[in-house]
């Protein structure tokens, strides 16, 4: 699919749904709490999304660029919260969360038909309470992340997010994650160009004021590969290692990157 350049009124509309997606991260934040449920958390967005007007993106999500909530096969939850070894697409249940683990939190919203997407991992019980190693993994892919939407800029190509991402593992030691990858973001959750967070060996399209993407690196602490589990969402690090995910949805503008997900 064509790649679009969104206009200045339709960025404020996904600035306005990657408000409600940072609101709700905020709030989950002060919710993962040692014997919290997993789906308590969600509970805690689908609420919150709802009360603010929102629409969760994720209820009724397929695949690539399908919905269907009758289909069986279909996500069913407003969020995906992956603990430990998971590292995306975790189902929300009765998993209640313990001192220590890294607990994924991934959002998506709509808001007057435009989407907001982003993701952060918390550590259950502080900083303090993981390992050191287990807090340098989350520090440095939110860092990552960071350094990826510092290189969303005009002028740039899409393949030096990926550049800027992969540095920092690459300093640090950190597996990247290659099977999944960032994504355009407007009125479909998933759009192109794809956002690899890892050089390419195509620089891929020049960045342009009003392309808006989703930045979402994630980290291991041991090997990259990654398997999906029987309940056909949960992707995990083969290897068993510790991952991390951070995600923010972006504008870039003539002044570069704009953050859309934040409060
Ligand atoms: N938000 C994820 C992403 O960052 C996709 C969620 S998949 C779903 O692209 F099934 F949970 F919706
Ligand atoms: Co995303």
């Amino acid at each position: 699919m064509a790649i679009t350049r969104k206009s200045q009124a339709e960025i404020a509309k996904m600035r306005s749904a990657g408000r409600i997606v940072a609101e709700v991260l905020a709030l989950v934040e002060g919710a993962i709490r040692p014997g919290a449920s997993t789906a308590e958390i969600n509970a805690l967005a689908d609420r919150h999304i709802r009360e603010a007007g929102g629409i969760p993106s994720f209820v009724g999500y397929i695949g690539g660029r399908r919905y269907n909530p009758d289909d069986p096969r279909a996500y069913r939850w407003a969020s995906c919260i992956s603990i430990d070894h998971e590292i995306v697409h975790g189902i929300p249940g009765d998993r209640e969360l313990r001192s220590g683990q890294v607990v994924s939190v991934d959002v998506g919203v709509i808001w007057q038909d435009w989407n907001g997407d982003g993701a952060r991992s918390f550590i259950c019980g502080g900083p303090e309470a993981a390992t050191p190693a287990t807090a340098g993994l989350v520090e440095a892919t939110r860092l990552a992340m960071m350094a990826g939407i510092g290189a969303a800029r005009p002028g740039n190509h899409v393949g030096d997010i990926g550049i800027a991402v992969e540095a920092i593992a690459l300093e640090r030691g950190y597996g990247v994650v290659r099977g999944y990858t960032g994504h355009g973001i407007g009125r479909d959750m998933h759009e192109d160009p794809a956002v690899p967070n890892f050089r390419t060996r195509d620089r891929g399209i020049r960045l342009e004021p009003g392309h808006c993407l989703a930045i979402e690196p994630m980290f291991t602490l041991g090997h990259e590969e990654t398997a999906l589990m029987p309940d056909r969402w949960t992707v995990v690090t083969v290897d068993g290692s510790l991952a991390a995910h951070f995600e923010h949805t972006i504008a870039v503008t003539p002044d570069g990157p704009e953050i859309l997900t934040r409060v």
